[in-house]
């Protein structure tokens, strides 16, 4: 499926959710303006509203609920976005320089609260408490993923599992709040809003998954920058499980580069190919399927709709995507 084609169920509304969610930028700050509106201008894929929207209508009709959700949800991503550049030293997102590269780290982390602010007053205004007990367990598992990343990331002992508990929060929980709130905003059935929750929790793994791979890419057209993971020391499951298997001396000689020449290019560059010749992008991937093959088994209570074989296309897009 083309991204037109899993949009096309609910094209409507994604063009009345860019309108709202442009208005929700405003405020009557001169610098705040210019910084939201150089946000806005480079979009990303907005695939997380996509997620709010087909789960809200495979269970029910569009109402004013999804809207506010998506909103909620898709400035919380900017927010973190804005954030995790800084947390991460980067100085590129969506093709362009990040906030933190134009304007500074003590701006980006002003803006990222603002917008996560805007996104909890719109949701009190429309009274939407559930959807603020959703999005509050994302937002907290959130800060203790990138945390326990930091951690990690000190002390180079990562293992598989902790990588999955990593992603899990810090990524999966959000696409996960994506596809509960959607269903909670068309029903009001708890079982069908959990079960959706866990949907989009093993679609959120894949989707990390994903993300990691492309930071062993050329870079080509993703928008952000490549090979920053072992630069920030991040050890993610291409080199989780190249070190697994290599030999006493390589991974001696791996872990000595991350730890203490990961501002070396062709050195980090030695890891990279490292990596890739161990398998470990392969091994990755084959992660992401079974991610993937869980998501598709999850699925089954989704009643069958345009609105549900758009999802799964979504699903798939999220493993394909080129950027
Ligand atoms: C990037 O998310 C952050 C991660 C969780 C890896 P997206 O790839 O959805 O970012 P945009 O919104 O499309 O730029
Ligand atoms: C995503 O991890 C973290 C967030 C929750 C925003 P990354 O640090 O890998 O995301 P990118 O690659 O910068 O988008
Ligand atoms: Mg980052
Ligand atoms: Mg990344």
């Amino acid at each position: 499926m083309t991204v037109k084609e899993i949009q096309a169920p609910i094209r409507q509304e994604l063009e009345e959710f860019e309108f709202k969610f442009k208005g929700h930028m405003d405020s009557q700050n001169f610098l705040l303006n210019k910084i939201t509106h150089y946000i806005v201008k480079r979009k990303g894929k907005q695939m997380r509203p996509m997620f709010v929207f087909l789960t809200a209508k495979a269970f029910g009709t569009i109402t004013e609920s999804a809207y506010t959700a998506a909103s909620l949800i898709e400035l919380l991503h900017t927010a973190t976005l804005v954030h995790d550049d800084v947390v991460d030293d980067s100085f590129e997102r969506r093709g362009f320089l990040s906030v933190n590269a134009v304007w500074k780290n003590k701006v980006a982390v002003l803006v990222g609260d603002f917008l996560l602010s805007k996104g909890l007053l719109i949701s009190t205004e429309q009274n939407e408490f559930e959807l603020l007990k959703i999005m509050s367990t994302a937002v907290k598992e959130m800060s203790e993923g990138e945390l326990l990343q930091i951690e990690k990331a000190r002390r180079l002992d990562i293992t598989e599992d902790v990588y999955y508990e990593v992603i899990r929060q810090k990524t999966a929980s959000l696409i996960a709040s994506c596809c509960a709130a959607g269903a909670h905003a068309s029903t009001k059935d708890v079982d069908i809003k959990d079960k959706m929750w866990a949907f989009g929790e093993a679609i959120g793994m894949a989707f990390q998954i994903k993300d990691d791979i492309f930071d062993y890419g050329s870079g080509a057209k993703i928008g952000k920058p490549t090979g920053i993971d072992i630069r920030e020391r991040k050890m993610t499951l291409p080199l989780i499980y190249a070190l697994n298997k290599a030999d006493k001396k390589t991974k001696k000689r791996m872990i000595n580069i991350i730890k203490n020449h990961n501002e070396n290019r062709k050195k980090v560059q030695e890891v990279v190919d490292f990596v890739i010749s161990s398998g470990g992008i392969q091994y990755a991937d084959k992660k992401m399927h079974e991610y993937k093959d869980q998501a598709i088994q999850m699925a089954e209570i989704i009643p069958e709709s345009e609105s549900k074989k758009a999802l799964l296309g979504l699903l798939e897009y999220t493993i394909q995507r080129e950027k």
